[in-house]
């Protein structure tokens, strides 16, 4: 992936962040998800007042795009921050690693950004090595 693609993935992000429905936590998330055929699907994190109904940013990007059989991804961009103040970056928890791992291959990318399109980026087999996946079953 190119460098601007990369940064245009982030902003992308960053404007699904304005979304959040974050009360409780104030903590607000946005993600951008890259199909292999180059279609973007927008996420926010969605929280609940009984707590365990939450669910991530990345979550909601990756859930929508299989909704609609669109199940070939190339990178998920990620922003975050609190009051959506978007200066750290914001990894993905190990609850969103697994849904990549069932779903993505080991090179997927993983594009940390912030509001300065600043950003740092994994290859989904970094961040969850040994995993457990559909080959043990
Ligand atoms: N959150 C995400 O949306 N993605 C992550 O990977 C980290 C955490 C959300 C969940 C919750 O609404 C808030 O951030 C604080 O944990």
């Amino acid at each position: 992936m190119q460098e601007f693609e990369k940064k245009d993935l982030i902003q992308q992000a960053l404007l699904a962040c304005k979304n959040s429905y974050s009360p409780y936590s104030h903590f607000a998330v946005g993600a951008a998800l890259l199909t292999s055929d180059d279609k973007v699907y927008l996420g926010c994190n969605i929280e609940n007042a009984t707590f365990t109904p939450t669910i991530c940013a990345e979550r909601v990007a990756i859930f929508k795009a299989l909704s609609l059989k669109d199940a070939e991804f190339k990178a998920i961009a990620i922003v975050g921050g609190k009051d959506g103040d978007c200066t750290g970056f914001c990894p993905p928890c190990g609850v969103c690693r697994q849904v990549m791992r069932e779903f993505c291959s080991d090179d997927f990318l993983v594009i940390l950004g912030n509001k300065n399109l600043e950003y740092k980026e994994y290859k989904l087999s970094e961040i969850l090595p040994l995993s457990f996946d559909k080959q043990f079953l």
